[in-house]
């Protein structure tokens, strides 16, 4: 990092903040405190009621001072998040932070109107396309942050991405989905947001843009909720144990506001610190990888 880019002040107030998954949990109370802090937001969601009603609350929280854009997508769509990212750029000038923050796990294997395993879909290509997709604008807007949530979740994939398994056949078959398929699966979307960090934060070098991501450690969400009666309860099991949105929102809110990592990119934090991630999330070979794979499966290559 240079002595220049170090020194500059920086913080959220007056830039403009892009967030997915900002109806819920993790992505709601961060979007709450990035109002509070004088960000005008736009969010990504695939509800308009729930969009309306959120932009609505921001709105109320600052007493109508912050600009709130509501823009609908369903991010297991390309064809959503194309349309969306077309009317991002008609109708917003400047793009100073981008937070892929949406995210969802599926205990079915569902394959997506692409073709694409579901939960694959939602936690890693929909960041990636859309984060490619706005990435002119977001590098015209001078210095700039595209933060992803990962997770701890990323430690479940030990072997790293399965490239021969891209659509999850064999996590989703016998015996692997009886061990915990869709868990696993889930990692491997995770750890995909933290190789995408660092081969993004690798093309970004020099630009001014930062990409980075983090684990918002167990947060008591809406997470899970929709894959039946015993992940509910294990969810009001893990609920004891896990933190507040606003706790888990924590991080996020740092890193695109903080001035203290003007200029650190690639790299991933917990609790407002750099944390390592595992040895298959270190791997910039994995990286290179991901993103050629990711290219072609979103027949996007904008970089
Ligand atoms: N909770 C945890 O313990 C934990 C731990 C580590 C990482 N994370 C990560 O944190 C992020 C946020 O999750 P959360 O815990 O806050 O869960 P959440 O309360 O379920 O929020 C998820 C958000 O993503 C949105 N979303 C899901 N699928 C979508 C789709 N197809 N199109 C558009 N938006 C979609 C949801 O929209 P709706 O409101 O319409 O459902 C919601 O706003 C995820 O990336 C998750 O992997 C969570």
């Amino acid at each position: 990092m240079s002595e220049r880019m170090k020194n500059k002040a920086w913080s959220v107030q007056g830039k403009y903040v892009l967030i997915t998954g900002a109806t819920s949990g993790i992505g709601l109370a961060a979007a709450k405190e990035l109002a509070i802090r004088g960000a005008d937001l736009g969010i990504v969601a695939r509800s308009q009621v729930k969009a309306n009603e959120t932009a609505e609350k921001l709105r109320t929280l600052t007493g109508g001072n912050t600009k709130v854009d509501v823009f609908l997508a369903d991010l297991t769509d390309q064809r959503s998040i194309r349309r969306v990212a077309s009317e991002i750029l008609a109708r917003c000038p400047r793009i100073d932070v981008l937070i892929n923050n949406a995210g969802a796990m599926f205990v079915k294997r569902i394959l997506t109107k692409d073709g694409m395993e579901k939960t694959w879909a939602v936690n890693h290509l929909a960041p990636f396309l859309l984060t490619t997709l706005l990435l002119d604008r977001i590098r015209m807007s001078g210095e700039a942050r595209i933060i992803t949530t990962s997770s701890h979740g990323h430690k479940m994939a030990k072997k790293g991405i399965a490239f021969d398994d891209l659509t999850a056949m064999k996590r989703y078959s016998f015996p692997q989905v009886l061990m915990g398929g869709a868990n696993f699966r889930y990692g491997e979307t995770k750890l995909a947001n933290i190789l995408f960090t660092t081969e993004l934060a690798r093309l970004l070098e020099g630009t001014g843009v930062v990409a980075n991501c983090l684990d918002p450690g167990l947060v008591a969400t809406n997470f899970n909720q929709g894959n039946g009666m015993l992940a509910r309860m294990t969810m009001a099991v893990m609920k004891r144990f896990s933190r507040t949105p606003e706790k888990g929102a924590e991080t996020l809110v740092w890193l695109a506001d903080s001035n203290e990592i003007n200029g650190e990119s690639g790299r991933y934090y917990f609790d407002m610190k750099e944390a390592i991630p595992t040895a298959p999330a270190s791997s910039r070979e994995a990286a290179r990888k991901l993103w050629e794979v990711s290219e072609s499966q979103t027949r996007n290559s904008s970089i």
